[in-house]
C-alpha cells in the first residue's frame, strides 16, 4: 500500500482539480459548511505548529504531504525554509506556481514514504511537519514513515504530526445512524483513518519515536474530534 494503486493517493489530486485555482483551502478540505476557513484559523494553526517545533531561522523543515503549499509557505516564513512533498501532481502544481522560491522553498511530486526511503538530501532537514494527512496513510505506510526518518533523518529530532482523527471520539462525530462499523479504519476516504492516542503511540514506538499529545484550543474549528502530535527520539529501550 502506499503505492500506485492507492486510492487514498489521488483523492486530494481529483478534488483540487474541481476548485478554483486561488480556492487554496478549498483545494485541501479546509472549510467549515463548505466555505474556507478565516484567517483567525489558519494562525492558530501555523502558531501551534511553529510552537510545537520550536523553530528558528536555523531550520529547515521538510513537509511531508505538503497539499498546495498554502500553509508550508507560512511555516517557511519561520524558519530557513525547506521542502514540501505531496503525491498530488495538480496540487504540487498549485505550490510550484504560487508558493516556490528555490533553492530555499521547493516543492515536489512524490508518496512521502518512498520520498523518505530514496531522498538523498536528507541531512539538510531538521524538523519535520505533516499536517493533516498522517490519517491518509494506512499503518503499513505509516511505518515506513516514521522509520526511515529515524534511520536516514538524522538531523530531524521532531517531528509535528497535526491534526490527526481521534478514535476514541469517531462515534460521536456521525450523525445518528450514519456510522458504519470499520469507517474509522478507512485511510482512503476523505475522512481518513481514525486513531486513538494509544495506537499512536505504539506505532511511534515502534519506529524508536516518542508520541506527546496536544489539543488544540476549543476555538479551531477541528478541535473536538482532532489531536496533534509531537515525536521526540526516544532513548533506545524507552520508546
Ligand atoms: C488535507 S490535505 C493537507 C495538505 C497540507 N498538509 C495542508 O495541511 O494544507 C492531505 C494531503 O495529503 C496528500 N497525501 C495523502 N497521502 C499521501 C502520501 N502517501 N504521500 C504523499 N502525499 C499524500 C494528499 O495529496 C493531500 O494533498
Amino acid at each position: 500500500m502506499g503505492g500506485p494503486d492507492d486510492r487514498a493517493l489521488k483523492l486530494y489530486d481529483e478534488h483540487a482539480k474541481t476548485c478554483a485555482p486561488d480556492d487554496f483551502w478549498g483545494q485541501v478540505k479546509r472549510t467549515v459548511n463548505g466555505k474556507p476557513v478565516d484567517d483567525a484559523q489558519i494562525d492558530m494553526i501555523v502558531d501551534c505548529v511553529r510552537r510545537g517545533l520550536a523553530l528558528t531561522s536555523k531550520d529547515v523543515i521538510l513537509d511531508l504531504c505538503c497539499g498546495n503549499g498554502a500553509l508550508t509557505d507560512r511555516l517557511f516564513d519561520a524558519c530557513s525554509g525547506g521542502l514540501g512533498v505531496d503525491s498530488s501532481p495538480h496540487l504540487i502544481e498549485i505550490a510550484q506556481s504560487n508558493f516556490s522560491r528555490p533553492p530555499a522553498r521547493r516543492y515536489v511530486v512524490g508518496e512521502v514514504s518512498e520520498f523518505a526511503a530514496s531522498a538523498t538530501d536528507c541531512s539538510i532537514f531538521t524538523k519535520a511537519v505533516c499536517y493533516g494527512s498522517f490519517k491518509y496513510l494506512n499503518n503499513d505506510t505509516a511505518l515506513r514513515l516514521l522509520q526511515h526518518l529515524q534511520a536516514r533523518f538524522a538531523r530531524i529530532d521532531l517531528i509535528f504530526i497535526g491534526n490527526n482523527a481521534d478514535k476514541a471520539l469517531a462515534k460521536d462525530f456521525f450523525y445518528e445512524g450514519a456510522y458504519r462499523p470499520g469507517v474509522e479504519n478507512a485511510h482512503d476516504s476523505f475522512l481518513g483513518m481514525w486513531r486513538s492516542e494509544d495506537e499512536f503511540s505504539a506505532l511511534a514506538a515502534q519506529c524508536g519515536w516518542k508520541a506527546h499529545f496536544h489539543r488544540m484550543p476549543p476555538a479551531f474549528y477541528a478541535a473536538r474530534f482532532c489531536y496533534d502530535v509531537v515525536l521526540t527520539r526516544a532513548a533506545l529501550g524507552t520508546a
